[in-house]
């Protein structure tokens, strides 16, 4: 594919993705998510931004060691010492992008950075010319592009071009934008700046206004060649455009886009119920491309013509987004090497032998429950025990919980806290409230339920629920999720997985609001 055929997809799932309220991710499951966009094919991973704290450079720095595929990025602001730990953290990769950025719309220059244009001109170029002594893969965004001034925005592209940055890249921060204006901005911009075929135009859009994908791909009509987008479209408030449909919409039109981007679209689905189970973010079941009812045919009338003639009602394949590869891949005489291999294959590892044998005791006891395992439940699986392992200070050691017609719901729970074994009864309203509730009298965690929601992770009243519980305290919100056959335990798990996330000190700082 030549340079101007070719879309590069660059997913910032694990950093403006990571940016969602309770969307926050550890390193181990950073790389479980990386490796599954490498599987994809995506061509930019921004991992992080290292300057964060010390567990998000490790979590760059441990993707950076994990992926080979494809080029890994780091998010810096115009800062040296934010630019040489983005270059640190990246030192293991075979292809690192160091992606700077700075503040371009009046409004942001007057008042949140209290400096000149001149001055942002200036540190802009400061910026790049300091990131390209760590990799010649250099990005810059002009933060609020969407308003920001066009001839501003010229005078800066092309100086920070001079400078060395090979990929501009121009965002819609706040969703401001509108279609056919901003594919306007791109094209304008190509043309005007003297510079421009030096450098690759990308885009990177915000849904507040539920336009993140149209801005993207006008602007992908109008000349650029790189969008920024989220698997399941996480990402900051309304989220981010969803790399799905971006990649999706380009497909299945060739008519329209005259580029194309490199993906394997069969793994769409599978990074779509991954970063959901991780992030404990569902997808609401309508959702393009990944929605459980994206391809499925109510009415007869249309489930007559699709069976008549696919392409009555069908634009594109179920399978060819990865649909249909939901098929068992192990069940209960699968033994140890099986399991092992296959969670290889889903880029699965673990630190220690005893984390294997923990998952594979765990897959033994579903597998009694359950008799064919997919994918997707081992995806669960292995979320569940290392989220276990990972030094939570309570456990669920017991649950018990009466429910009869006519009678109040009991639930008896005995926890581990800090371990000390504990044990606490409550009744409710139903039996997840009465679990909740019996929790509550052990842990007093002084939070407020804003979410709970229950998933079948496959299809069939065998199959797990994965439950989604968030958790707000102190303005500080945390999303626990939990898989289990019996959604009562599952529930439980994903409380007590909540809390424990509120109960972790936390010092991370945000890119654009966060001092660090
Ligand atoms: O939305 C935004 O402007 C960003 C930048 C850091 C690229 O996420
Ligand atoms: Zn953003």
């Amino acid at each position: 594919m030549s340079q101007a055929d070719q879309l590069i997809i660059f997913d910032t799932t694990l950093r403006d993705g990571e940016q969602s309220p309770g969307a926050s991710m550890t390193k181990d499951e950073k790389v479980r998510i990386g490796k599954a966009l490498e599987r994809l094919r995506v061509d930019v991973i921004e991992a992080g931004f290292p300057i964060a704290s010390p567990g998000d450079f490790e979590a760059v720095s441990a993707v950076a060691g994990a992926v080979k595929e494809s080029t890994v990025c780091g998010l810096a602001r115009a800062l040296d010492k934010d630019i040489d730990r983005a270059g640190e953290a990246l030192k293991e990769a075979n292809s690192a992008r160091i992606h700077t950025f700075i503040a371009t719309s009046p409004i942001h220059m007057q008042h949140k950075l209290r400096m000149t244009p001149d001055q942002v001109i200036e540190q802009a170029v400061h910026a790049v010319k300091r990131a390209r002594n760590y990799t010649d893969n250099v990005e810059f965004s002009a933060e609020d592009a969407g308003r920001s001034e066009i001839d501003f925005l010229c005078r800066i592209f092309e100086a920070v071009i001079d400078a060395g940055a090979t990929t501009l890249n121009v965002p819609d921060t706040v969703g401001y934008a509108m279609p056919i204006q901003f594919g306007e901005l791109i094209r304008q911009m190509r043309e005007r700046i003297p510079n421009a075929d030096k450098a690759v135009f990308s885009v990177h859009c915000h849904n507040d206004l539920g336009l993140a994908v149209a801005n993207s791909l006008s602007a992908v009509s109008n000349g650029a060649r790189q969008v920024e987008c989220t698997i399941n479209g996480l990402g900051e408030r309304a989220g981010n455009a969803s790399l799905e449909e971006i990649v999706m919409a380009v497909r299945t039109r060739p008519d329209i886009f005259s580029c194309k981007s490199g993906l394997d679209t069969t793994q769409i689905v599978n990074c779509s119920k991954l970063v959901s189970n991780i992030t404990g973010f569902p997808v609401q079941p309508n959702k393009a491309i990944v929605g459980a009812n994206a391809f499925a045919h109510e009415s007869g009338i249309h489930q007559d013509g699709v069976l008549k003639s696919r392409e009555t009602y069908e634009i594109m394949r179920a399978e060819d987004v990865g649909w249909s590869q939901n098929r068992m891949v192990l069940g209960k005489h699968s033994g140890r090497n099986a399991f092992r291999s296959r969670l290889e294959s889903l880029g699965i590892s673990f630190e220690s032998e005893e984390g294997l044998n923990a998952a594979f005791s765990r897959f033994k006891e579903l597998a009694d429950k359950k008799h064919e395992i997919f994918d997707e439940d081992l995806q669960a699986l292995v979320t569940d025990t290392k989220t276990e392992s990972f030094n939570e200070r309570v456990k669920l050691i017991a649950l018990k919980v009466c429910s009869e017609t006519g009678e109040t719901p009991h639930a008896e729970v005995t926890l581990s806290v800090d371990s000390e074994e504990e044990p606490g009864a409550a009744s409710g309203g139903g039996p997840v409230d009465a679990a909740f509730k019996a929790i509550e009298s052990i842990v007093n965690s002084g939070t407020e339920l804003q979410l709970y929601s229950v998933n079948n992770i496959t299809s069939g009243t065998d199959a797990q629920g994965e439950v989604t519980v968030r958790l707000e305290k102190g303005g500080r919100i945390v999303n626990g999720q939990g898989a289990d056959t019996d959604i009562v335990i599952a529930s439980a798990k994903a409380y007590i997985n909540a809390v424990n996330k509120i109960l972790e000190p936390v010092a991370k700082a945000h890119p654009q609001t966060g001092d660090v």
